[in-house]
């Protein structure tokens, strides 16, 4: 890696120079009905560990401390194939089905209402999809009468005869998942999905005005169809939804650490993009309708790839994409949560892809329960940004990397909650051998003192947790810096994610 000669970096906060608020939903998750994600997952009876209703108490906890304020379920590509009518009702009586998504097979011992009570037990909002791959807008309809509506009526009364008196009231629905790519089960053309989209929304909609609608927008960036696929989608949708999601997902497959370490640059350009293609039909559609940007799945994935990764050999809950994170790919999440708060204008939702197992956190055995290094950033940004991001000023050194040209050696953000007095500094340093020294200056309201810093770091950037060393990658407290004139100055390591928290 080529850096230049200065090490020294100044970071200037103005707390009347706001963004936005921070849509607390972008610290939301997500549980797909795949590999070992719900069953073995959170899910398992057979477990030492597990608490009356089979769910993992110790997979409970380290959730409620990740606290995702809304977790998106029941898929993913499983979604597309899902009849939810399985999932509901006595469990002996619930069949058996091969998931032609993943190739395994689905037991529905899990269904909507076991759902629902999990989510209760970590304080998330529900995020329900409806199937718009093999599903019919009647099925989608049926689902939000189900989960939704008051006693009297068919799909309600079932819910009450299956022992849930209440609704649900779920609010946030997503109208299937990556429509647009061909490995989808029932995948449509952008033009088939926008109609079809819109017309689940308007019977959805019926059963329940209050409910909030997320579109389907590009499976990735490097889709051939995207944009294209967006502007169609949103043409036909715009007036009945109220986000449109994308997806993305982080590689590393070149071993190229120094432009992977600076692919916040590649998110911002995803979210700028489709924040064009928003203002865009808005105005064509000469709306005065906003529709936001929900990124449902996002995390690094690319190690566990392979053929047999994505396979499930009809077994259930195989072990699918149980990929190993590493110190690289919890200073990737940390930027990626960076441009969380600098989007927070158009991005009001996003969701980790996954929770349990699969591209998760969280990793389990039968006995035990290791958290990975992306747990770490998650944790951080979910405690402690709060309130409105803040358009801060950064002038850092440059490196140098093959894929996107000089970019700065520190990645950083900022929140201030004035209500609670808190504020909080974010700060990547993406260097893999120089300490940076950060100058922090504030231009108005200087914080009272620092309550306490966290970090992630290490000289290894593929040192990943283990169970044999379930410490490797975790996130320590260190020393404060010291106010003193308007500004603090601190010195962060090399490969490092630290978080400042701040009295204001
Ligand atoms: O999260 C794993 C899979 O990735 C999801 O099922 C799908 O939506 C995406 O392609």
């Amino acid at each position: 890696m080529s850096t230049s000669k200065l090490s020294r970096s100044k970071v200037s906060i103005d707390t009347n120079r706001v963004i936005s608020p921070i849509s607390p939903l972008v610290f939301s998750g997500f549980a797909e009905h795949m590999g070992r994600m719900i069953y073995d997952g959170i899910y398992d009876p057979a477990s030492p560990h597990a608490d009356e209703s089979g769910l993992r108490k110790d997979v409970l906890a380290a959730l409620r401390e990740l606290n995702f304020r809304s977790i998106r379920y029941p898929g993913g590509n499983f979604l597309s194939g899902y009849r939810w009518e399985d999932g509901v009702g006595p469990r002996d009586q619930r069949p058996a089905r091969r998931d032609l998504a993943w190739q395994s097979l689905e037991t529905n011992q899990f269904g909507t209402n076991e759902f629902m009570d999990f989510c209760k037990q970590v304080n998330a909002q529900p995020m329900l999809g409806v199937n718009m791959g093999t599903g019919t807008i009647q099925d989608a309809s049926n689902l939000v009468e189900y989960c939704n509506g008051t006693p009297g009526t068919k799909y309600a009364d079932m819910r009450i005869a299956h022992g849930y008196r209440d609704p649900h009231n779920v609010k946030l629905w997503c109208l299937g998942n990556e429509m647009d790519g061909p490995w989808q089960i029932g995948h449509l053309e952008a033009d088939e999905y926008g109609r079809k989209a819109r017309e689940a929304a308007k019977m959805m909609r019926w059963q329940d005005d209050s409910i909030e609608l997320i579109l389907c927008g590009s499976s990735s960036s490097l889709m051939p169809t995207y944009p294209e696929w967006d502007r169609v989608a949103l043409e036909l949708a715009w007036e009945q939804v109220n986000y449109h999601s994308l997806h993305y997902y982080a590689s590393n497959e070149k071993n190229d650490t120094p432009s992977f370490l600076a692919l916040s640059t590649e998110f911002e350009a995803f979210l700028d993009t489709l924040a064009g293609t928003l203002r865009y039909v808005k105005a064509k559609r000469r709306s005065k309708h906003d529709v936001y940007l929900s990124w449902d799945e996002w995390n690094v994935w690319y190690k566990a790839r392979g053929r047999s990764d994505m396979e499930g050999k009809w077994t259930p809950s195989p072990h699918l994409i149980e990929e190993v994170y590493n110190l690289e790919d919890a200073l990737v999440v940390a930027q990626w949560m960076n441009v969380f708060l600098r989007k927070s204008d158009v991005l009001k939702i996003a969701c980790l892809a996954q929770a349990v197992n699969v591209i998760a956190p969280i990793l389990t055995t039968r006995d035990a329960m290791l958290k990975q290094s992306i747990y770490y950033p998650f944790m951080l940004f979910s405690k402690l940004a709060a309130g409105t991001a803040l358009d801060i000023s950064v002038n850092a050194p440059m490196y140098h990397t093959a894929q996107f040209g000089d970019m700065p050696l520190i990645d950083v953000s900022a929140s201030y909650d004035e209500a609670n007095h808190a504020g909080a500094i974010f700060i990547v340093n993406r260097s893999l051998t120089e300490s940076m020294t950060i100058d922090l200056n504030w231009l108005d309201c200087v914080p009272q003192s620092f309550k306490a810093a966290y970090q992630v770091a290490g000289t290894d950037p593929k040192a990943a947790n283990s169970y044999e060393n379930p410490n490797q990658i975790v996130s320590v407290p260190v020393a404060v810096p010291q106010v003193s004139d308007k500004s603090a100055t601190l010195t962060v390591p090399p490969l490092s994610f630290t978080a400042l928290d701040a009295v204001m």
